[in-house]
């Protein structure tokens, strides 16, 4: 049995192709961004509280006013479908009682996974340099019944993954991407990443603060700005209308360089009430007990359902999200702490 996320990880390396491998585990350039998200998490020590009476424990919270089993979500990535036959699919069955972000880079359509996941589907958007078909995708994924956008915005340009350009990484022929156009719903074979290719060809690099009122104008959906580590920045994704930020370098994909999450983090949430969410780098419940000790509402992980869902389908995924939780609720009975209102900058304080 998995019993924490590395033994989930050594599973899925043994089911994965070399070339999907690749793709997941990949950072940008020398991958010290990535490497760093995982190791700033445990550099930060807990204080914890003793002698509370803890024998009444819960995890639950809200986000956007969504009650959710713990401070727990699937982050956006892409291409489920080259971990298990499942996808998708599998992924949200194991995400019931949270919040499942689904990736416009989906091989499922976004319809049939918000009637598979019995709970709300966040959809992440990449916006078209055809502001058109942008806006017919944000159509469609709010007719489809999910309940917030999710706008990446540290993506101008796909960051290169060495090992990509390397394997020339593409879909496979069975797989392709349901909610992207219907003429470009499958990777090019080129000399390259196929995914920088595609974004290249179709995403808006000109992406600015402004664009985000378009959006907010185009949707009654709640947006969430995922990708920000600076202060300002944050300040500018509520000024122009965001609805909560996640702290993100995007699993380390993009600048290479770029800040640890959990040194962003709490800069971020000094700059805005909004909610404010974190991921990269989370492999254990501790992780997620630090992120809100320094003021998240809750962490999104990316990579570790990816190894579950490899592993062993909708069962992986799930073990995946309940190790998180397990461990969690152990971390928070050892700090003191009853419930996530509990947890506060006290833990990682002297
Ligand atoms: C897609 O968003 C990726 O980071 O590969």
């Amino acid at each position: 049995m998995a019993v924490n996320l590395n033994d989930l990880r050594e599973l899925a390396y043994q089911n994965l192709s070399s070339s999907a491998l690749d793709y997941y585990r990949s950072g940008s350039r020398d991958e010290r961004t990535l490497a760093r998200n995982e190791q700033a998490w445990s550099e930060i020590e807990l204080w914890p509280r003793v002698m509370v009476d803890v024998s009444k424990r819960t995890l639950e919270t809200t986000v956007l006013g969504q009650r959710i089993d713990a401070p727990i979500l699937v982050a956006p990535t892409a291409f489920h479908g080259l971990a298990h036959a499942d996808a998708e699919l599998g992924t949200a069955r194991a995400a019931r009682g949270t919040v499942m972000c689904l990736s416009t880079l989906s091989n499922t359509a976004v319809e049939r996974v918000v009637a598979t996941v019995g709970g709300p589907v966040w959809f992440q958007l990449y916006v078209y340099k055809d502001r058109g078909a942008a806006r017919a995708l944000v159509e469609r994924a709010e007719a489809a019944g999910c309940s917030a956008l999710v706008l990446t915005v540290d993506a101008p340009v796909l960051g290169v993954r060495e090992r990509d350009v390397r394997n020339r990484f593409t879909l496979p022929k069975h797989l392709s991407m349901p909610n992207a156009l219907p003429d470009a719903d499958t990777l090019p074979e080129v000399d390259d990443s196929g995914l920088g290719t595609w974004f290249a060809q179709l995403l808006d690099e000109s992406l600015s603060w402004n664009d985000l009122n378009w959006l907010a104008s185009i949707t009654s959906l709640p947006i969430v700005v995922k990708g920000v580590v600076r202060h300002d920045d944050a300040r500018r994704a509520q000024d122009h209308g965001a609805r909560a930020i996640v702290v993100s370098n995007h699993g380390g994909r993009q600048l290479d360089g770029s800040v640890p999450t959990a040194v962003a983090l709490p800069h971020v949430v000094d700059a805005t009430d909004l909610e404010v969410y974190v991921d990269g780098g989370i492999r254990r419940g501790h992780d997620v007990l630090r992120a809100l000790a320094l003021g998240a509402r809750a962490v999104l992980v990316g990579r570790p359902v990816l190894w579950g869902l490899a592993a062993n389908g909708a069962a992986g995924a799930r073990r995946a999200l309940d190790i998180l939780r397990g461990e969690l609720d152990e971390a928070m009975a050892l700090s003191g702490c009853a419930s996530v209102e509990d947890v506060g900058d006290w833990l990682i304080r002297p």
